[in-house]
């Protein structure tokens, strides 16, 4: 009996194929990134998940305009400078986020009943400033960030309302384009959003803007598509039919803030077919960007469930991305790793 246990476990024993970390696979197609938190950088898992995994890197908060210029006078770069020397001693390249926003902008800015002049000269120091000082460290830029409402219409900020910096319609995007081109020529400049995957009334809108620009030779050279995802079904036709025409106009296309958010328990987790769903959209995700030579970029936001930005901002949701909370690969991964591969076949 155990003779012929024991040929059979021979006979049947296969070696596990060996891991080959995300970053290899993908090395000489695209980039795979992660959204980081600099002060994480000191949790060993943390760390080594990170450089074995990746090779971009993307600050998930610490380049936004509350963290580095936090007063009137005073820019703070220490933490983005730290990421930036991780990543040159692990061989990644550093993805810059995001030079003009809405969201998270310091109360000396936003309560500070500046006229159009003020603005507008606030916004080209800021530029300057932080794109001169990542010159060379950052390859490339999200220079602009969720400027359109889903219909299409521009959103109405401090940057675009009223006079804003002094500019009408899509000229102050053009105008920070221009100002961070200035401060570094050689990096890749790009316009970011989220719901702007598939052709619809917001994508139109960008496309139409970037085809404007272009055609005034305007420095941008690609579109960011957020891609926070939720397990129904994607449009993957509409999207692939987006990603083309953007392609077609000669920009770079890059997946910037992948993730798939699940309904999860009080205790983070998942059900199993949503579990299985999500690693079909990671699959379905990573390979329409390997279809496409100008889809340059696949990047998560965050790595790890254990830190992640959609439990506390979609209450009820989490379980989003392609580590467990426990640093353990979810099938998620597999998708990735699976897609990569079989590129390479
Ligand atoms: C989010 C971060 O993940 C959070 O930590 C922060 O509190 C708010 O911003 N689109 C973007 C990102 O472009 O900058 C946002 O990041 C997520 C949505």
């Amino acid at each position: 009996m155990l003779d012929s246990c024991l040929l059979f476990a021979l006979a049947c024993w296969q070696p596990l194929p060996a891991r080959v970390p995300l970053r290899e696979l993908a090395a000489d197609r695209l980039r795979i990134g992660a959204a980081v938190d600099p002060a994480l950088l000191g949790e060993q898992e943390y760390a080594a998940t990170l450089a074995r995994e990746f090779n971009q890197v993307e600050p998930e908060n610490a380049m936004k305009f509350e963290r580095v210029h936090p007063g009137p006078a005073t820019y703070n770069f220490e933490p983005a400078d730290s990421l930036v020397a991780f990543s040159q001693s692990h061989r990644m390249a550093v993805r810059g986020h995001t030079l003009v926003w809405h969201q998270q902008l310091p109360s000396w800015l936003t309560s500070g009943g500046y006229s159009f002049v003020g603005l507008s000269s606030i916004l080209a120091d800021h530029i300057y400033t932080v794109v001169k000082h990542f010159a060379g460290q950052v390859y490339a830029w999200d220079v602009v960030n969720e400027a359109f409402n889903d219909d299409g219409s521009l959103r109405g900020t401090l940057w675009s309302n009223a006079l804003g910096i002094g500019c009408e319609g899509t000229a102050y995007i053009e105008q920070a384009l221009r100002w961070a081109h200035a401060a570094d020529p050689n990096a890749l400049l790009f316009y970011n959003d989220f719901g702007a995957e598939p052709v619809n009334a917001k994508s139109d809108a960008i496309y139409r803007m970037a085809r404007d620009f272009l055609s005034r030779g305007v420095p941008l050279n690609g579109i960011g598509l957020q891609m926070h995802l939720s397990v129904g079904p994607l449009p993957l036709d509409k999207i692939e039919e987006n990603l083309t025409r953007l392609e077609d106009l000669g920009l770079q296309v890059q997946i910037t803030e992948l993730d798939v958010g699940l309904p999860v328990d009080a205790a983070g987790k998942a059900a199993p077919p949503d579990i299985v769903r999500q690693a079909e959209v990671y699959t379905e995700v990573v390979a329409l960007c390997l279809k496409h030579p100008r889809c340059t970029a696949v990047q998560t936001w965050g790595f790890t469930d254990k830190y992640s930005w959609i439990p506390s901002f979609f209450p009820g949701n989490g379980a989003a991305l392609e580590f467990d909370a426990q640093y353990q690969p979810k099938p998620a991964y597999e998708s990735m790793e699976k897609a990569l591969r079989s590129f390479h076949k």
